[in-house]
């Protein structure tokens, strides 16, 4: 992407693109950001994961020198962000920046403005606008009226005017909540390009899928807190590749079905007497097999089985020992099921 060649700081792996040190802010007596630390290598996806509300918009802000924080500090590219405030901006994208444009005017209209504001000639922002359409698979409908742009298209827009500038470091908050899956997976193909080409990107998401697809590392943050962080391989092996569920007919045999299930997954499980559910994590898909098996010959009838990935209350559940708090989170019928096993 050659849009992408100039200015960009190439990351040496030894460079850190974030630093962020107890990171604190008080919105009345809510402590939205409650000590958050986080280091982010130049060159990588760093992925931010929580529930709404857990902080993760707060922290981003702090760090794109949009809100001073109440206490901690960060640097970017080793520039504070409070003390080299204009430096860190030059070095920087966040996307919401784009909120102000003119809704009458077609989106090459748009990017032409934004690169002329950024000092480009107009040469010059004609072929970065174009350039960016096309990146952003947004060519066809460069000529229409902002005002007839879809939700999804908006939001690649958005991205698109974010990288006029060529950021070393780009802030997602939340990129592709709300796409529809082809969007999304557009996104997610033009997020892993920007960092082939050098960019650092931090992303916000409240998809374990999400993450795991581009995020090279992970902080969970949940109440203003990192409660883990670490590559997606060492987050899911806490959690266990996948998760059984399974319902048994007669709640009264739980116990004898939980054993059954530890014994030969070689793990805890989680149930819930009353409605006579085991949920556990499950490495090997496998052993499905064995376990049914198991389970005939102990005369437990089954009245629902499947292996489900983790979702995001599974992550949490397992490592904040927490439920999300459920009016706060968007769940699907399955997770919420998930989230009331308790043990
Ligand atoms: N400007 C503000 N004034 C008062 N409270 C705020 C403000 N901004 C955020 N908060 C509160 O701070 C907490 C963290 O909000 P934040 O927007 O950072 O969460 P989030 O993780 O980005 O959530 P979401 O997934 O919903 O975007 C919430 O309780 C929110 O209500
Ligand atoms: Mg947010």
């Amino acid at each position: 992407m050659e849009f992408l060649n100039k200015k960009v700081i190439t990351p040496d792996s030894g460079d850190w693109a974030v630093e962020a040190r107890g990171l604190v802010k008080v919105f009345g007596d809510n402590r939205a950001v409650d000590g958050v630390d986080l280091n982010v290598r130049a060159g990588s996806i760093y992925g931010v994961l929580g529930p709404n509300g857990a902080g993760k918009t707060t922290t981003i802000r702090m760090l794109a020198t949009l809100l001073r924080a109440d206490a901690g500090s960060a640097k970017i590219f080793g520039h504070d962000v409070i003390k080299e405030a204009q430096i860190v901006r030059q070095l920087i994208g966040v996307t919401g920046q784009y909120a102000s444009v003119d809704e009458s005017l077609s989106a090459t209209e748009n990017l032409v403005i934004f690169s002329r504001l950024l000092g480009l000639g107009r040469r010059e922002s004609k072929r970065k606008a174009a350039e960016l359409l096309e990146e952003f698979g947004l060519t066809e409908a460069a000529k229409r009226p902002l005002k007839n742009f879809s939700g999804g298209m908006r939001r690649r827009l958005d991205l698109a005017a974010s990288l006029i500038a060529q950021p070393p470091l780009i802030f997602l908050d939340e990129p592709t909540t709300g796409l529809d899956p082809r969007t999304r997976n557009q996104m997610w193909d033009t997020i892993r390009r920007l960092v082939k080409n050098g960019s650092t990107v931090l992303l916000t998401t409240q998809y374990l899928q999400e993450a795991d697809e581009l995020a090279d590392r992970i902080a969970v943050i949940d109440h203003g807190r990192v409660v883990a962080e670490g590559t997606v391989d060492e987050l899911k092996a806490s959690v266990g590749s996948s998760s059984l569920h399974l319902t048994i007919q007669n709640p009264g045999e739980i116990e004898t079905a939980r054993l059954t299930v530890e014994r030969l997954l070689n793990v805890q499980s989680k149930i819930s007497r009353e409605d006579g559910k085991i949920t556990a994590p499950m490495a090997d898909a496998d052993k499905v097999t064995d376990l049914l098996i198991a389970l005939r010959e102990t005369d437990i009838q089954l009245a629902e089985l499947s292996v489900q990935k983790p979702t995001l209350d599974e992550v949490f559940l397992t490592i904040t020992g927490n439920d999300i708090e459920k009016e706060n989170y968007e769940m699907s019928h399955e997770s919420i099921k998930v989230g009331e096993v308790r043990v």
